[in-house]
């Protein structure tokens, strides 16, 4: 094992990495012209006191400008059988949310999309760069669990699963 920075390559980082099972998110945000959509497996709780949470977002992400300008989110806790809502928020389409039916986050003006298990909107407290992506943390507004008992969307090894435990 070698903690030489150059001696990492990028595929076993990410392989290795992927052994970690993580839930799928949706962050949302307003925009001027038209709503940003990406889908974030990185999303973490930070903070109880004060409410703070956040996950990490490419530099090269065309949502970040447009969370950035509208200072707020919404993240989107999907469920597993949103696959499809999922490959497209992962996706560079310029129209993620056609046929979408979204609601509006009373705080954020965030969309939230339907069939989720939690959403929880937040305003944009802090952008820090680390390496190729800036810590986003956002400071929970309200929370919601729409869908508590619809199963959740998890990440692993590159593959889509779900909670298998009781
Ligand atoms: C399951 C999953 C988890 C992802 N997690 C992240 C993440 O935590 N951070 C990130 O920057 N991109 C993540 N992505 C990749 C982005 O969704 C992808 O780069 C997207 O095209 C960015 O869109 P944008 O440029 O329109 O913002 C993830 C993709 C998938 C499928």
């Amino acid at each position: 094992m070698s903690s030489d920075d150059a001696a990492i390559d990028p595929s076993e980082f990410r392989r290795v990495l992927g052994h970690l099972p993580t839930g799928v998110t949706v962050v949302t945000a307003a925009g001027d012209e038209r709503p940003a959509g990406v889908a974030i497996g990185s999303f973490v709780s930070i903070s109880l006191e004060p409410p703070l949470v956040g996950f990490f977002l490419g530099t090269q992400s065309s949502s970040g400008a447009v969370l950035q300008e509208a200072g707020a989110f919404c993240v989107n806790v999907l469920a597993a059988d949103q696959l499809e809502l999922c490959g497209v928020m992962a996706s560079k389409s310029d129209d993620k949310f056609a046929g979408v039916e979204t609601t509006t986050a009373a705080g954020s003006g965030a969309p939230i999309l339907p069939g989720i298990v939690a959403a929880i909107d937040c305003t944009l407290e802090s952008v820090t760069e680390l390496g190729d992506h800036n810590l986003i943390v956002g400071r929970v507004l309200s929370l919601d669990t729409p869908n508590p008992d619809a199963p959740p969307m998890v990440f692993y090894t590159g593959g889509y699963g779900t909670y298998a435990g009781s």
